[in-house]
Formats: C-alpha cells, structure tokens, sequence
C-alpha cells in the first residue's frame, strides 16, 4: 500500500461540509467581491482538494517571498512556485486585513469560495520573474500571464464553496483523495507519477515503461488546465492517452487521470512543485526527463533534474526518476538514450515538434519509431478538426 504521507504531512482539505454550505453561499453574497480566472480558480480547487498540500489558501506575503527567494514557505518546507491571489488595485482597496471576501468566477458569477484577507500586499512581478522563470521576457508564456496579472497580491486561508464542473472527461478527475485510496485498494506500494503536456510519444512511453520496472504502476497524469495556444488541446490528447493504454500498457498496472492545473513553463521550478503535488496524489516516485516544463531555449536540458540536488531526500518525500534524452536508435532495433546507445546521431529518429506538427498536419503519421499509429492517427483527426472549426 502507497503509504506516502502528502507533503508538510498532512492532507489538506478546504471544503465547508455540505450541511454548510447553503447558509455559507448566502453569507457569501453579501462579502466584498474578488473576481477570478480560470486558472485561479484551478489553484482555488487544488489548494481545497488538497493537491496543493501543505497550502490552506492563497499565500501570504512573508510565504511568498520566501518561495520567491529561496524555493520554501516561510516555515521552510519545499515549496517552489508562488500560488497567489492577484487582485486590482480598486478591488484590494475595498479589501482590509482580518476580513472575508468572496472569491467569484470572472465568466460565470459564480460564488466558488472565500478568502479570509491575511495580507494585502504589492510585488515587483519583473523580480518574481527573474527568480521564478529565470528571465523576464515577456516572450516567455509564464512570464506572459504573470505581467498581464495586477501585482497587488491578497493572501489568506481559503474555503471551498462550489466546484467548477469539469467540462469534459469527467470520468477522469479525481482528487488526492480519491488516488490515494485507489492506489491502495489495488494494493500499489510505488506508484511513479508522469506529468505531461504532450501526446504520449515513444520516448515518453520509453522512460514510463523503464520505471513501470521498478515500481508497481505507472499514474499517467497529464495536465490538462491552461496551456499555451500551440500545445495539443487536452482533449484530442486524452484521447491518444487513452488508445495508448488500451494498446500498449497492461491494464492493471496504469492509472489515468489528468492533473486540472495551469502550466506555468517554469522549467526547474516546476519540477519540484510538479513532484510535490504528486506526492499529495499518492505517489512515491516522479519521472523527470529531458527539459521537464521547459520552454523554448530558457532551460537547459537537465536543469529541472539539477535543482532536485539542493533538497534533501527526506525533505522532497518523493523520489525523482531522472531520464536522459530518449530516442529510437535504428542500429539498436530499440528506445535508448545516450546511457544505453552508442551509435551516432545519424543513427536516431529525431523530430522536432515542429516537423512533427508539419507532418500531422498534411495527414501523415510519424515514423512508428516515434509515434505509434494509434496515437498518430487520433492527433492527426485533431489537427484536422482543429482545422475545420477554425474556419
Ligand atoms: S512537460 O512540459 O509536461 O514536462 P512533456 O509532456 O513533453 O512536457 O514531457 C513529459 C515528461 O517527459 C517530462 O518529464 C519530460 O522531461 C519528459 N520527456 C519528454 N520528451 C523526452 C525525451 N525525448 N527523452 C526523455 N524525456 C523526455
């Protein structure tokens, strides 16, 4: 059985009970109102369920600086990413210190939840940039959304009113809670977690498979939140994940279901809070390859394996699986990476996501040494979909 504790040991749980929650709403209404995107209201979720463990709210300023300058929350527990509230200047002015305000969808007015105001407080977002994301080019996705964001930041406990419902592929969220129990029921004592943004290529499906050797099972959980505009829409990719497994994986050793969070591009920093996060999901062990969350040429290719070496084991509570560069050597017959092949460049089926791109796009299917067919042929029907609402 996984028995992993969530990180700061405890898992957090933010939700009013259900009794409450009507006479809650109605108090609700009548709160000062703070309006939130989408992607706040991903992290208002996953700090409620618990994913986001040992958070109980949106942070407060001397956590936040604390993540910032030195990758732990002020009491030092590993934390890497900021998770902020961002408000107007307008808003925060109605706003006062030990006070509570409703945290509402900015499409939808809907009431999701509320925040008890422990700071109010203005950032310098080109030095969170600086540190968070290593630069602060605007070019940057990450970098992108957070300068589009006020700087005044409101930190404080939060509770959980009303869930967004998910849109789709419903049959596929599932909170820490529910992993933990399930992985255990099926009596897993290691589970390896694999993030994703991407189709399952082979290389992907290499490194899973070289820790499904280790562990008991592999939990695919692609994220599924906002990505940038040119990344692979979550649903054409839950489907390739889906075919994937039904093809190529045995059935009881997988676990699929997505991570509803925002990516944030923030290469190494993203690392360890993308390990964090599955620990609070259950599992012992995290697969980090080549330029993990990274973007462009802002990260090298092995930095979000290098930053795991300034923490300590114990204080990670999760173990990272390091993979090099994979791909298919011709002269091998197989998957390989430079640990494991010897042949030179030539040798190894290697696309660029743009070439691949290119090639779906006109309907053709990448060699099967990098994508299976199952897989190619559904992002191929994407693309094309893609194509035709577009017009
Ligand atoms: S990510 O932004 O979610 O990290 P992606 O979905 O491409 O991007 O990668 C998922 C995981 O697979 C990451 O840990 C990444 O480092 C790893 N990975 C992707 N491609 C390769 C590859 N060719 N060789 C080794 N690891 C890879």
């Amino acid at each position: 059985m996984t028995s992993i504790l969530p990180h700061g040991g405890q898992l957090i749980n933010r939700f009013v009970p259900e009794q409450d929650v009507e006479r809650k709403l109605t108090e609700a209404k009548l709160l000062p109102e703070i309006h939130i995107n989408r992607r706040t209201l991903s992290d208002l979720d996953l700090i409620g369920v618990g994913a986001f463990s040992p958070l109980t709210g949106f942070m407060n300023a001397d956590d936040y600086r604390s993540v910032v300058e030195r990758m732990r929350l002020a009491d030092g527990t590993v934390w890497s990413l900021p998770i902020t509230l961002a408000v107007p200047e307008y808003i925060a002015e109605t706003l006062t210190i030990g006070s509570t305000a409703a945290l509402i969808g900015e499409e939808d007015g809907i009431i999701y939840g509320t925040i008890d105001v422990e700071s109010i407080y203005s950032v310098d977002q080109l030095k969170e940039a600086e540190q968070v994301f290593k630069t602060a080019d605007s070019e940057h996705p990450g970098v992108q959304k957070l300068l589009e964001r006020p700087d005044t930041y409101v930190g404080g406990n939060v509770l959980v009113l009303q869930r967004a419902k998910p849109e789709q592929f419903e049959q596929y969220y599932f909170d820490p809670a529910d992993t933990r129990r399930l992985f255990e029921e099926r009596g897993w004592r290691t589970v390896v977690g694999f993030q994703t943004r991407n189709p399952v290529h082979r290389a992907h499906e290499y490194i899973q498979k070289s820790a499904m050797e280790i562990v008991d099972a592999l939990f695919l959980n692609p994220l599924v939140g906002e990505t940038k505009s040119d990344d692979v829409p979550a649903d054409v990719r839950m489907r390739s994940y889906v075919s994937l497994l039904e093809h190529y994986y045995p059935e009881d050793r997988v676990f699929l279901g997505v991570f509803p969070a925002a990516m944030r591009y923030a290469g190494p920093r993203e690392a360890i809070f993308h390990a964090i996060v599955r620990k609070n999901y259950g599992c012992t062990h995290f697969i980090v390859g080549r330029d993990h969350a990274g973007v462009g040429d802002y990260y090298g290719t092995y930095e979000a394996q290098e930053i795991f070496r300034l923490f300590s084991p114990e204080e990670l509570g999760i173990q990272p699986l390091f993979f090099e560069h994979s791909f298919f050597c011709i002269t091998c017959g197989n998957m390989a990476s430079s640990k494991t092949c010897p042949h030179p460049k030539e040798q190894h089926v290697a696309l660029s996501g743009t070439k691949v791109r290119a090639l779906l796009r006109d309907g053709t299917c990448p060699p099967p040494q990098f994508s299976r067919p199952e897989v190619a042929r559904i992002l191929i029907e994407g693309m094309a979909q893609s194509v035709s609402s577009d017009v």
